[in-house]
């Protein structure tokens, strides 16, 4: 799918039509300003609940609650007109069954607007995906490393090598089988990513996999060198915005301390010049 070609922005299936072709572009978003930065340049943008660490400072994505998505989805839809958008549900909102996965994607969808939701697991969640699909609800897979599950994964490590490698395929053909429209493919070997994406029907979406993917996403604040609690091996900083700002905001306490902002052009005469 070639960015600069959109008028409208993509559905799930011109997403599934993508397998094979030109790589999907996708990054998160949580705010209006910087989905509208991005609404050109990505086929479809997602709502993470990254944003618990991102924006929150929380230490993981467990505390994202749906009030949390919902603001951020609201904020991100105004910001997006050629761009599809996806939202993710939040820890807690879909796991119990399928019928809570319908009440949350359908109360995600109905008050952002978002194109389809996005959740965590893999055979576990396979029936909750047909359940969801056959309601209408388009789903995007997440599979590999899954953070929401970071207390029984054990931390943020790489999924799928030795013997999980055979869990991980069956995990990639159940949500493909589900009826998933895509499936995000994080932190697992490159070879098996690769093996996914040639076996799977429907495209993968790449983030710490491999650059053979059907496409890629990044967390923003993270490629744009936002977030700097921590870096990721598979973050590529393409900006460093953290440091600009504070060095800028350094800058500005200096000034306002010796006095020298704000300047004579930021201040107001008592009368208008004739
Ligand atoms: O929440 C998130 O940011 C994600 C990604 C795939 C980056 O799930």
């Amino acid at each position: 799918m070639s960015a600069t070609a959109k008028k409208r922005a993509p559905m799930p299936d011109d997403i599934r039509a993508a397998k094979g072709g030109t790589p999907l572009v996708s990054l998160t978003a949580y705010t209006t300003p910087m989905a509208q930065m991005m609404d050109a340049h990505c086929d479809f943008v997602l709502v993470g609940d990254s944003v618990g660490m991102v924006l929150h400072g929380l230490p993981s994505t467990l505390g994202v609650t749906m009030e949390m998505m919902i603001m951020h989805g609201q904020a991100v839809a105004r910001g997006l007109s050629t761009a599809m958008m996806v939202i993710d549900m939040p820890f807690g909102s879909y796991e119990e069954s399928p019928e809570q996965a319908f009440r949350n994607a359908a109360r995600l969808m109905a008050e952002t607007h978002a194109g389809a939701v996005k959740l965590e697991g893999g055979v576990a969640m396979a029936e909750t995906i047909a359940f969801l699909v056959r309601r209408g609800i388009p789903v995007m897979a997440h599979i590999g490393l899954t953070p929401q599950s970071i207390n029984t994964l054990g931390g943020y490590k790489v999924q799928g090598r030795g013997a999980q490698r055979n869990a991980l395929v069956a995990d990639a053909t159940a949500v493909a089988e589900a009826g998933a429209f895509s499936v995000v493919l994080e932190k697992v070997p490159q070879n098996l990513a690769d093996q996914i994406t040639a076996d799977i029907p429907i495209p993968t979406i790449g983030i710490g996999a491999s650059a053979g993917c059907d496409g890629q996403i990044l967390v923003v604040d993270d490629m744009l060198g936002l977030f700097t609690a921590f870096k990721a091996k598979f973050v590529k900083r393409y900006a460093e915005l953290g440091q600009g700002a504070e060095d800028a905001i350094a800058a500005y306490a200096a000034e306002v301390r010796e006095r020298s902002f704000p300047g004579d052009e930021h201040v107001f005469a008592d009368e208008v010049k004739k």
